[in-house]
């Protein structure tokens, strides 16, 4: 039997995915940026998803990191908790009450002002703006036709070694199933694969959350 075949047959692993995304234990901080994405009506990363990326933060030492998608500042407060105490946080949203929640979450997470650099506008039209090669990290978590788009300013952005993270990016299950053919979902299957095939990049697709693409810079 082809090892393919093989991995397909592995038992659901649905209780251990539900398991592992209620495991992180957040703080007021957090719970309280939640209620604020709900009121707004912003869905933020998950619990899983936000520890994978502290973890990722810390452990890349990232100075410099770019946010596509600030929402109300959920993903920036797990960023800002692994980044180093003089890195710096740019965050883009389209939405300026959005920033203003997020501004408020990173405060109340005690992070100073000038460790968040908060952008209002597009991203298509924001990211062309900052600087080649001076960016350690790269999150991506904003609207889906933007990704392509979004991945090619990335890797423009990041140095050598460094990450890039794209939120949601097996869509709800919709990505693994060949039937599902609306836009958003076709979109999200060809940035994996061409994630996968791109000479420039070392990818792994985590089963986090609704699915988080990381890449680094190579
Ligand atoms: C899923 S939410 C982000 C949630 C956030 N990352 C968190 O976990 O708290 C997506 C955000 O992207 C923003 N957005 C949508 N289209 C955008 C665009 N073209 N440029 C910049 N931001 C955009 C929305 O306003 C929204 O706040």
């Amino acid at each position: 039997m082809p090892p393919r075949k093989r991995i397909l047959m592995s038992a659901d692993k649905s209780t251990s995915w539900s398991y592992a995304e209620d495991l992180p234990a957040e703080d007021e901080v957090l719970l309280h940026a939640r209620e604020r994405s709900f009121e707004l009506g912003v869905t933020p990363v998950g619990p899983g998803v936000g520890a994978v990326l502290t973890v990722l933060a810390a452990a890349s030492k990232a100075q410099t990191a770019v946010e596509i998608g600030t929402g109300a500042g959920v993903s920036g407060v797990c960023l800002l908790r692994g980044l180093g105490p003089q890195a710096v946080l740019t965050t883009i949203d389209v939405d300026v009450e959005h920033l203003r929640a997020a501004r408020e979450a990173f405060q109340e997470a005690g992070s100073p002002a000038n460790r968040t650099r908060t952008i209002s506008g597009r991203a298509g039209d924001v990211l062309p703006r900052l600087t080649d090669s001076a960016y350690d990290l790269v999150f991506v978590d904003a609207d889906k036709p933007g990704i392509p788009g979004y991945v090619e300013q990335a890797v423009r952005l990041l140095k050598r070694g460094g990450l890039l993270i794209i939120n949601d990016a097996l869509d709800k299950d919709r990505v693994a199933n060949p039937a599902a053919r609306d836009s958003t979902t076709v979109v999200l299957r060809q940035v994996g694969k061409s994630i996968r095939d791109d000479d420039r990049l070392a990818s792994a697709m985590l089963p986090t959350g609704d699915g988080l693409l990381v890449a680094v810079k190579k």
